[in-house]
């Protein structure tokens, strides 16, 4: 039997499925993954920019890379391994999606659950009043204002340094704990609290499935893909 057929003998007898995604499940949209080639923008790294002291600073700075970073996904659609997971999603009675990125892909390809662990760069909030905004435009002005007190807005992104929404944390952790495969697709599992997750999974007796070109969970995984996500994923319904 394959590695990919047990796989899918597993995840057809499981009745709760945990899906952790990163960056990687985006490259093949043709969205740049943080850490790899093209992780950079003009010269500065997501460490630099992504954090309250990098907005204290310099907030034109900070929105002129979301707003690159809104227009080049705007232009980006969901490829097969999102598809799979919509599938994917309807097949198994328990499914929960943990994504750590904010681009909206998983959305846009119709996935539900979606616990959006590090936020999403299709939202702001008001650094004043704390009001969270949908906003799409990719024309805001370079230092965008609260349409309810004026306040800077800010975008609804959870920066290095900044705790994770306890409700959002609470759910995700109850589906390590409650899920019997976890599919841990595209991340290089550096980033806490998500590079916790399948370890939690694991002890809880979960089948963890890293799918990833350059494995990153190590002796973590139970069963390690080694591809790219649109190419496996897809093979797993
Ligand atoms: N298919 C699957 N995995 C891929 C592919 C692909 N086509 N291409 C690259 N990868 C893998 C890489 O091998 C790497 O392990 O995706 C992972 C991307 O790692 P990162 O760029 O570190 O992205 P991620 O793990 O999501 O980063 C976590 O860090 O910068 C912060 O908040 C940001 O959510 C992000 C967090």
């Amino acid at each position: 039997m394959t590695e990919i057929s047990f796989v899918k003998q597993r995840i057809t007898a499981a009745r709760s499925l945990t899906v952790l995604s990163g960056a990687g499940i985006s490259a093949e949209s043709g969205v740049p993954t943080f850490r790899g080639p093209g992780g950079l923008w003009k010269n500065h790294r997501a460490e630099e920019l992504a954090t309250p002291e990098a907005f204290q600073r310099d907030p034109i700075l900070v929105w002129s890379w979301y707003q690159w970073r809104r227009k080049l996904l705007s232009t980006k659609a969901p490829n097969p391994a999102h598809t799979a997971l919509v599938s994917l999603e309807s097949a198994v009675e328990h499914f929960t999606l943990i994504t750590q990125n904010v681009d909206g892909l998983h959305q846009s390809a119709g996935s539900r659950t979606v616990i959006t662990l590090h936020g999403d760069i299709w939202k702001v909030r008001c650094t004043g009043c704390d009001r969270v905004f949908e906003e799409t435009s990719l024309n805001l002005p370079a230092l965008p204002r609260c349409p309810v007190c004026e306040r800077l807005l800010r975008p609804h992104i959870v920066w290095f340094g900044e705790e994770i929404d306890a409700k959002k944390l609470s759910l995700a952790i109850d589906a390590c704990h409650s899920c019997e495969v976890m599919l841990v697709i595209g991340t290089s599992a550096i980033v806490q609290p998500a590079a916790s997750f399948a370890s939690l999974a694991k002890e809880a007796g979960a089948l963890i499935v890293e799918i990833n070109p350059n494995p990153a969970l190590h002796d973590c995984a139970d069963v390690s893909l080694t591809g790219t996500a649109a190419e496996i994923v897809p093979q797993l319904l």
